[in-house]
């Protein structure tokens, strides 16, 4: 059992902390909606495929996060509202290092 806390700041400036799992297999969207911190159908719409941005968060806090993968780093090229921490909270998986991590939902596109 390795449960770590997040904090998540939701889309109507809002925060949760919250406690995910390391060994689930579970990525940030996954962890997002299941504490339904943003409108079914409005976070993970393509099911975690780095293909929509709806997933967007800002890294708010100085973890060292796994580096962008390919299709990660060309969805967020074309995606709106993009600042220079932005991740796909899909491609960000829960693992022990992450504990205390903050972040914020970027806004609906
Ligand atoms: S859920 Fe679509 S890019 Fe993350």
């Amino acid at each position: 059992m390795s449960d770590i806390s997040i904090t998540i700041t939701d889309r109507e400036g809002v925060s949760h902390e919250v406690q995910a799992p390391t060994d689930m297999n579970m990525n940030l969207m996954e962890v997002i909606r299941s504490y339904e911190l943003a409108p079914e159908g409005t976070i993970g719409i393509c099911g975690g495929m780095a293909m929509c941005a709806s997933c967007q968060c800002y890294i708010e806090s100085d973890h060292n996060l796994p580096e962008k993968g390919d299709e990660e780093e060309a969805m967020l090229s074309e995606a709106f509202f993009v600042r220079e921490n932005s991740r796909l909270g899909c491609q960000i998986n829960i693992s022990p290092e992450l504990d205390g991590l903050k972040v914020t939902l970027a806004p609906e596109e």
